[in-house]
């Protein structure tokens, strides 16, 4: 009997101590952290919705983008393994708020309705809508967009700039899990216009010239917004990725990143203020 107690000890100890360990990943094959370091440091889950190029997208089955890149940035200024996981929009948020998720980052917009419910941190990129339309499309601003179909991703901010033009409910706005599936509804005619964040856009723009779409900015309709990265309400690890990502802004690391992705210098005045 005893013998037995021992080994099942012993079991459980190995087991704990096995879990306790951070998965080997490929990108930490390239740092020199000394393996006692690496061992050290706690894996945080973090989810995503990667169909919003520039900022999370799939290459080749691998989650990349800048908000990816940044996400890497701050964990290791914050001393966090870190696992990203495509999880889909509205199953991000439902993540975060029952912990299944330690944090999110995805392009969230900092709201008011959000902030009820989510801490974030600082701002980390300023963002506005902007409308994608075929050329020639006799939709110039977003008031043109009475009357015609419009393609958003659900739960959006981009829904909720368009529901300010034609009212919450209006059967013209056709809601996609997706912004990428937004996008090819434009492409397939179901839908006049697909509103959504400026920089995915004019990425899509930018990708796909053959589509022979167009992109329209109306500042006089669509205000700035900022992103954040999310945690559950309460969340002690809030303060610790707010201020790693205050470093990494006032360290040039951002800079860096977003020049990658951007291929132009941020304001970092702006963010910092
Ligand atoms: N910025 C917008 C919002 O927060 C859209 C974000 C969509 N992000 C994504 N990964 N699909 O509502």
């Amino acid at each position: 009997l005893w013998l037995g107690l021992v080994l099942l000890l012993m079991t459980i100890l190995l087991a704990a101590c096995g879990s306790g360990q951070p998965a080997d990943t490929d990108e930490q094959a390239g740092e020199n952290n000394s393996e006692t370091e690496a061992a050290e440091k706690q894996k945080l889950i973090v989810g995503t919705e990667a169909a919003f190029a520039p900022f999370e997208f799939l290459d080749k089955g691998e989650i990349v983008g800048f908000d990816i890149d940044l996400l890497a940035a701050v964990m290791e200024e914050a001393g966090f393994e870190h696992e990203v996981r495509n999880l889909g929009w509205d199953p991000l948020f439902v993540a975060v708020q029952n912990g299944e998720v330690d944090l999110a980052i995805s392009g969230i917009t900092i709201t008011d309705d959000r902030l009820e419910s989510y801490d974030f941190t600082r701002p980390y990129y300023e963002s506005t809508h902007m409308i994608l339309v075929p050329e020639g499309s006799d939709i110039k601003s977003a008031t043109d967009l009475v009357g015609k179909k419009v393609g958003v991703q659900n739960g959006t901010t981009g829904q909720f700039a368009v529901e300010k033009i034609l009212g919450e409910n209006h059967p013209d706005i056709l809601k996609y899990e997706s912004s990428a599936v937004a996008i090819m509804a434009l492409k397939n005619g179901d839908v006049e216009a697909v509103v959504t964040d400026n920089a995915v856009v004019n990425e899509y723009l930018k990708n796909n010239p053959n589509d022979n779409f167009v992109g329209l900015e109306d500042p006089e309709n669509f205000e700035s917004e900022f992103y954040g990265i999310m945690f559950p309400k309460g969340s002690e690890l809030t303060e610790i990725f707010n201020e790693a990502l205050t470093t990494v802004i006032e360290n040039g690391t951002y800079a860096e990143i977003y020049e990658k992705w951007f291929g132009t210098t941020p304001d970092v005045e702006t963010l910092l203020n």
